[in-house]
């Protein structure tokens, strides 16, 4: 496929950069725009970035802007297709995603005001924490359609999800399914009856302990990495996850993932942003797809949804 369009990944730091990095390998856009506030950043990465197109042979120009908080460097965002918001803090050790609620809803109202002024017609996927309160935030502070703005978490969970699954049966990753749903955060929902290796299902492969030790480790991958890295969160698979999100859109591929998105009446729940399997195509969420799972699965879903609406409902006021 010809190369086409833009996307700016905003936030230059560890997200930001390899989800940039990753994107322009891809050499399936145009431009690439990476944007931070703090100066000569975005542009010193993008250099470098543009500086390994000779070795990894790919065509796509990446442009470095350092920005500011009144919208200043915005125009070289201007029009892209597709926005990848990563500004705000990560956690430290000892840290719930839940800390960095006041500090980053400032910093992710203010990027989402200039995104929308700047790119009013984007597809604007959202990685800042925490991830299903910012999803929420960006639809306010853009004012665009909800289909328009999705959150990253669930491309990340079932990825950890399926590398325990792989690394605790000895199988390759490849033959590995999984699938995780709900919040990214306490009340993420795995989903067994979805897990399957080699096709069959990982309930006939391992005990029901088993698979619980792996669903808690799921639920406390992000914590995991947090607690080795030490002055950080984690960033590769992340990444992976945004740039694959961000490639379906521009590829209007009608990819189906595991994304925060606007549930409305899809297994009875409804006016929430919440972590759910979705078609995504050129104008963001095509439709949520509703599959079958178990009672205790839809139950805990069900769950969820009530535990992010609560926080949700206040996000506006932050
Ligand atoms: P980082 O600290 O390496 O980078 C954050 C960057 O945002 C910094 O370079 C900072 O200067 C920049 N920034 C702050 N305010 C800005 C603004 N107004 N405009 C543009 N840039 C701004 O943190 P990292 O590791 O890149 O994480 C970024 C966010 O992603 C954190 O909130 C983290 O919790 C979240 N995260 C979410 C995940 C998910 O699955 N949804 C997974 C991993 C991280
Ligand atoms: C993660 O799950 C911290 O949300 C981030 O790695």
């Amino acid at each position: 496929m010809a190369r086409q369009g833009k996307v700016t990944v905003v936030g230059a730091g560890f997200y930001g950069s390899t989800t940039a990095m990753r994107l322009a390998e891809y050499d399936i856009f145009e431009t690439v725009v990476l944007t931070d506030i703090v100066e000569g950043k975005p542009e010193g990465l993008a250099l470098d970035m543009n500086q390994s197109r000779p070795i990894e042979g790919f065509e796509t120009k990446v442009i470095g802007a350092t920005t500011t908080a009144d919208g200043g460097g915005y125009e070289a965002t201007a029009n892209s297709d597709v926005v990848v918001i990563t500004a705000g803090l990560p956690r430290k050790p000892g840290m719930s995603r839940m800390d960095l609620i006041d500090v980053n809803a400032k910093i992710v109202r203010n990027v989402a005001e200039n995104v929308a002024k700047h790119s009013p017609q984007a597809v604007v996927i959202v990685v800042s924490n925490p991830l299903d309160e910012m999803t929420a935030l960006t639809q306010l502070a853009t004012g665009f359609p909800r289909e328009r703005v999705i959150g990253q978490a669930g491309m990340l969970d079932t990825a950890r999800f399926s590398n325990f699954v792989a690394e605790k049966v000895g199988a390759d990753i490849s033959s590995v399914r999984t699938l995780t749903l709900g919040s990214h955060g306490d009340t993420m929902v795995p989903i067994p009856s979805r897990c399957t290796v080699d096709g069959k299902p990982l309930t006939e492969i391992l005990s029901n302990d088993e698979i619980d030790e792996l669903v808690v480790r799921t639920r406390n991958g992000g914590a995991e990495v947090v607690a080795l890295l030490k002055t950080g969160s984690a960033y590769y698979a992340p990444s992976a996850a945004a740039a694959r999100m961000a490639k379906a859109v521009i590829e209007d591929s009608g990819a189906i993932m595991p994304v925060c998105a606007w549930v409305n009446g899809e297994f009875g729940i409804s006016g929430v942003y919440l972590g759910v399997e979705a078609e995504l195509g050129r104008g963001g969420i095509r439709r949520v797809v509703e599959s079958a799972l178990t009672e205790s699965e839809l139950d805990a879903l069900k769950q969820a949804a009530e535990a992010v609406r609560a926080k949700q409902g206040d996000v506006i006021n932050l």
